[in-house]
């Protein structure tokens, strides 16, 4: 388990799909992470039975988020892929309920997965893409460290109009001047 003030990481389990499943089906979660269609029990099992693949296989690392007091799944982070030769990884985040935005999860789970990419995996390098639209993720990202690369120009379609997307990155050299090394981070 990766432990922060508000929130733990922890690696998927089946049972985890159902859960999901049942908090996930918000539209302005799904349109963030660029799947703007409801989400069903039968394609979440098989996103958590591809999490536990990779994570296992060590080709990907996907978290649940549950946040601290009561152990409820708040959301899911993931380094996938992960390409060990580049030491370099993509990063995903989504914290399922709107009513659970805002607390300081994002924030805190970003740190988490970031300084574990660079404290225990080794990577030098971790990346993300974000939505033009999505600017309270840009805030959180900017907030952890992430900066802003460049721009995929009209990237994603959403009702009647396309969308830029925004590569940001941070490199570990950049964290370890923010939070020093081997350091659980914390915000
Ligand atoms: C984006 C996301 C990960 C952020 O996590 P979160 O737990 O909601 O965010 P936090 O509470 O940690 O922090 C929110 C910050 O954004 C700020 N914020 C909120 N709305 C904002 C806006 N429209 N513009 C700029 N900043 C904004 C808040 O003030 C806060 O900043 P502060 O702590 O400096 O005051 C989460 O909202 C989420 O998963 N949303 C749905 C899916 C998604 O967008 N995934 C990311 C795809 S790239």
């Amino acid at each position: 388990m990766i432990k922060g003030n508000l929130v733990h990481l922890r690696p998927f389990e089946k049972k985890d799909a159902e859960i999901i499943a049942s908090k996930i089906n918000h539209f302005e979660t799904l349109n963030a992470i660029g799947r703007p269609f409801p989400i069903s029990l039968f394609e979440e099992e098989d996103f958590v039975t591809m999490a536990m693949q990779q994570y296992k296989s060590r080709k990907g690392y996907f978290f649940v988020i549950e946040e601290n007091i009561e152990n409820n799944i708040v959301g899911s982070t993931s380094l996938s892929p992960v390409d060990f030769r580049n030491r370099s990884a993509v990063f995903g985040i989504t914290i399922f309920e709107p009513k659970n935005f805002e607390k300081g999860y994002g924030t805190e789970a970003t740190t988490l997965i970031t300084g574990f990419a660079f404290n225990i995996l080794n990577l030098n390098r971790v990346e993300l893409n974000v939505f033009e639209f999505n600017e309270r993720a840009m805030h959180v990202y900017e907030k952890v460290g992430y900066k802003k690369t460049g721009t995929r120009r009209q990237f994603y379609y959403i009702n009647g109009k396309y969308h830029d997307a925004y590569m940001m990155d941070i490199l570990a050299e950049e964290f370890f001047d923010l939070y020093g090394r081997g350091t659980i981070p914390k915000h």
